[in-house]
């Protein structure tokens, strides 16, 4: 995700000294990275190994675990708020997963989400390329309708214009999270540049909940 997007989403949340934040599907952990330098103390959960390895080099002091957010291995209360960043949509089970991230949060803590923006030209790639696969982005956005059926409330949402640049098309495929690089360079070739890297107008929208 954009760095951007994550400065928004701890913006709104006030993410700052003292704070105890978790992010879950934390990837490399760019939110925990964020998290730190503002002062919070940071853990991040992943499915995938590697992305948690390199987490871990990123960001020493964060408490990074390899794990399922259906099955979050903290106890009740542990953290003031817990950030998912285009994560959320990817698990097994969406409720299972915001009930643990609820689970966890202390009484009077807040969620916080991002993902791309539905009205931009990288999400309409990603669609056109993914629809339907694995790990792929979903034209209906799968998490608001689940948290309204876990008893999360909205209280504050953002959409924030970025751009993304990406200097190759192995680079974009992790951005957009296919791993079919080949449909992707086709249906990209539109905002390919000279020097073989690759720019879209995108957008970042976040929100921040609690029950
Ligand atoms: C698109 S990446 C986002 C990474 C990071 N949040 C960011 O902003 O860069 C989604 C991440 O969710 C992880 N993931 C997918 N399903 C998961 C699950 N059920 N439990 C934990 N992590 C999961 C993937 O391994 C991947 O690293």
């Amino acid at each position: 995700m954009i760095a951007a997007g994550w400065a928004a989403l701890a913006d709104a949340l006030a993410v700052g000294p003292g704070m105890r934040i978790l992010e879950v599907g934390c990837g490399e952990g760019g939110f925990c990275a964020l998290a730190v330098i503002r002062g919070a103390e940071a853990a991040g959960i992943d499915a995938d190994p590697h992305v948690v390895a390199r987490a871990r080099q990123r960001v020493p002091s964060a408490d990074l675990r390899t794990g399922f957010m259906e099955a979050l291995p903290w106890a009740d209360d542990s953290f003031d708020a817990v950030v998912g960043f285009n994560a959320f949509q990817y698990a097994f089970d969406i409720d299972l997963a915001l009930r643990e991230a609820a689970r966890v949060l202390r009484t009077g803590g807040r969620m916080g989400m991002g993902k791309w923006g539905q009205d931009s030209e990288l999400f309409r790639l990603a669609v056109a390329i993914g629809a339907g696969r694995p790990g792929a982005l979903r034209v209906q956005d799968p998490v608001e309708e689940a948290m309204r059926r876990v008893g999360l409330e909205v209280s504050e949402r953002g959409d924030l214009p970025v751009e993304l640049e990406v200097p190759d098309a192995g680079a974009l495929a992790g951005a957009v999270g296919v791993t079919d690089s080949a449909a992707l360079v086709e249906h990209a070739e539109a905002y390919r540049r000279a020097d073989g890297s690759y720019r879209f107008a995108a957008a970042v929208t976040y929100l921040v909940a609690a029950e």
